[in-house]
This record gives structure tokens, sequence and C-alpha cells, in this order.
């Protein structure tokens, strides 16, 4: 069978080497925990799930939604970027996406051509790799290290690159790092994307996963001339990942660059979970609060064990993520592979998000306290 040639050269999924263990051990019937992935274990609030519920009650409401999404999810969000951020939005400046993975999949090929450059960070979300390699584009890639905060360094960034680059993707509150990006580096990013005609893509997915009383930020309050994008998501914050909804906010033309990718390839989310989406929006902050003060009590609670383990870690200030430094004399997949045999936990080893994690492990704060203490109590003391 002839198939696409750029699928045997997508980069190696280096997790399916723990996702066979773990299969081998679930096979002999071994419980297995696991602090892979990125996944929410909290429940969902009751008024998203009326709001979904209510949702059917909408005229139309089983037919093709609105490729751009709905008019009052939309609004929703133009509020909640007007009072957290004190950024003005229009209607045709906002796109509701399927998960933010649809609009930051379908936002390469919206801006680049075949042998285009994009720029984007290493370590990262897999998912810039994949899809740059998938449709063709070229990547030059920022490596992020613990001396700059797991910031890029822009001068670093050859003129050549920055001369045939359409996009730069950045992604703070960051993933796998937790880093976070401050009004200054936003504002120097922005200068320098925008001085080189370079259209900036933040991936907000954990935009409101930060410190108890910290206050988010949005690149495009540091952007005037609005010629950035900002992706956002339901996932984290509100425990949604399988609603599928997200949402793409910023310069007019790219979101209709956007929109017509996406209008060729898919349709519009189902319009009771743009409704639960809109419940959502809705709630107070003190909900957010509360969903940060679970994160940052599961994080003091594992950097704690770590330490005991001699193990180190990045001080983090966002995601619900734990960046650690696998002990001297491993490779970070001979660390996994320990972790999981030995003690049945699976971490994640830091190569799978690009080869600057090949001294890391990242840790998902995504079980409860009990689960985390029980199962990394577990492990030596290196
Ligand atoms: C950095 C980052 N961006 C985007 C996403 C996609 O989230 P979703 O498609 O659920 O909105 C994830 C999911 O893990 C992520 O870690």
């Amino acid at each position: 069978m002839k198939l696409n040639n750029r699928i045997a050269n997508l980069p190696v999924y280096h997790f399916k080497k723990i996702d066979d263990i773990k299969r081998d051990l679930m096979n002999k019937g071994i419980d297995v925990t696991d602090l892979g992935v990125g996944d929410p274990d909290l429940s969902v609030h009751k008024d998203i799930i009326s709001g979904l519920i209510k949702g059917v009650s909408y005229s139309n409401y089983n037919q093709y939604p609105p490729y751009e999404g709905i008019n009052e999810l939309k609004n929703q969000i133009i509020k909640y970027y007007d009072e957290v951020f004190s950024v003005k939005l229009t209607s045709d400046e906002v796109i509701i996406l399927i998960g933010s993975k649809d609009g930051i999949a379908h936002i390469f090929p919206a801006l680049c051509s075949i042998g285009d450059y994009a720029i984007i960070p290493d370590p990262a979300y897999p998912i810039y790799e994949i899809v740059s390699s998938l449709w063709g584009i070229e990547t030059f890639k920022m490596p992020l290290s613990e001396g700059n905060d797991y910031l890029p360094k822009l001068g670093n960034i050859p003129q050549a690159v920055a001369s045939k680059s359409k996009m730069m993707m950045i992604n703070y509150p960051n993933n796998p790092t937790g880093a976070v990006a401050d009004a200054s580096f936003f504002k120097e990013v922005v200068n320098f994307c925008n001085s080189n005609n370079i259209v900036l893509c933040n991936d907000a997915a954990y935009n409101e996963i930060i410190g108890e009383r910290e206050l988010p930020i949005s690149i495009l309050q540091y952007d005037q001339s609005k010629a950035s994008v900002e992706f956002g998501t339901f996932s984290k914050t509100y425990n949604m990942t399988g609603f599928r909804i997200g949402y793409a906010v910023g310069n007019v033309d790219v979101i209709k660059a956007l929109l017509t990718i996406k209008s060729n390839m898919d349709s519009g989310q189902f319009i009771p979970i743009q409704c639960a989406a809109i419940e959502a929006l809705k709630l107070t902050r003190d909900y957010i609060y509360d969903i940060r003060k679970i994160y940052c009590d599961r994080r003091k609670l594992v950097e704690n064990i770590l330490k005991q383990k001699n193990l180190e870690f990045y001080k983090s200030k966002g995601t619900f993520y734990v960046w650690g430094k696998i002990p001297k004399n491993y490779t970070t997949m001979e660390f996994c592979t320990e972790i999981l045999r030995k003690h049945r936990v699976i971490i994640t080893p830091g190569f799978t998000f690009g080869s600057v994690g090949h001294d890391n492990f990242r840790i998902a704060l995504t079980r409860d306290k009990k689960v985390l203490q029980e199962s990394l109590n577990k492990i030596d003391v290196y």
C-alpha cells in the first residue's frame, strides 16, 4: 500500500516503549498508576453539565453548527478577555475550536506553505513538530533551558531563519516545564515577531493554572497592533478534556485563514458542548482559585517527596506538571522504565517533548494527593 511518505518521517513516538510496558503489566493483572497524561482527574462543575443538557433545547441543536462557533460562546469569550485581560475583541477576532489542538494543528497549514519555516520551542507539546512534518513545513527549534527560566533566547535565532519564517509558536504557561512568561518577555517576543513579519501564536492551554492569587496574562495585552493569536481551551481549567472545546483569538486575517482551513476539514463543535463552555466561563473567579489551590497543594507535596528522594526539579510556577531531573548515570528512558517496572508508576520521559528534555522527566499532578503520595513514596532514594 502506498501511504503518505511524511507519515513514515514523523518523529519517533518515544512514549510507545512505556506504553508497551504498561500494557504488558496490565495484561498480567498488575495495577499501574499513570502520572503521565495531562488529563485532569477533577469533576466537571454542575453548571457546566446543566449547560450541556440545556443545550439540546437550542434551536437546530442537532444540525451542522456554524463553522466559526455560536455567537453566544464567542461573546462570552469576548467578555472573559475584557474582564480578565482588559483586551477588547470583536466577533471576527474569535473562532471556536474542537479543542485547542484542532486550532494548533490547523494554524500551521493556515500560515505556512510547503517548505516555509515555523519557529517552535524545544522541549514542547509534540504536536507543533508533528504537524509541521505532516504539512511539509520546516522547523527551527528554540532551545529552552533552565538557566533562562525556560524562555527562548530570541537573539539566538539567525536572521536568515527569522526572515523566512511565517510563524512562531510559544506556550506559556509551559508544557512540559511549568515555566511562566512575564510581561517583559511577552513584550520582547511581540516586538521580535512584529519586526520580522512573523505571526506569533501563544498556546495558552494552561493560562489559568498558575499560582493561587497570580494574575493570568495574555499575549494580546502586549500586542497593540493585534498581529498575534492566542489559543485557549476548556480542557485544563474546567476538566473538560473529553468535551473537545477551545478557541483562538486575535488577528482577524489569521483567524480568517484558520477558518478557511477548518471549514474545509471539519464542521463546528456540537452546540450543547458550546453551551456547556458558556456556563464554564460564567463560573466565578473563586472556581478558578479553588482549582489553582488543588494543583498548588499537589505540587508542594510532590516537590517535597522528590526532595526526600534526592531528585532535582524545576521550581515551576504554572501548569499541573513537575519537570524533574533524572539522577546521574541514567538516561531518561532508563529512569522512567525503572520507575514503571519496579514501582508500577508511569512518568513521562523528557525527550518525548524534544531532544532538550533528554535529562528530564515529567510528572502530571492529575491524581489526588493520596495517590501521588502512595505512588511516589515508593521510589528509591537516588
Ligand atoms: C500545551 C498544550 N496545548 C494544547 C493542548 C491541547 O488541549 P485541548 O486540545 O484538549 O484543548 C495540550 C494538551 O495536553 C497541551 O498540553
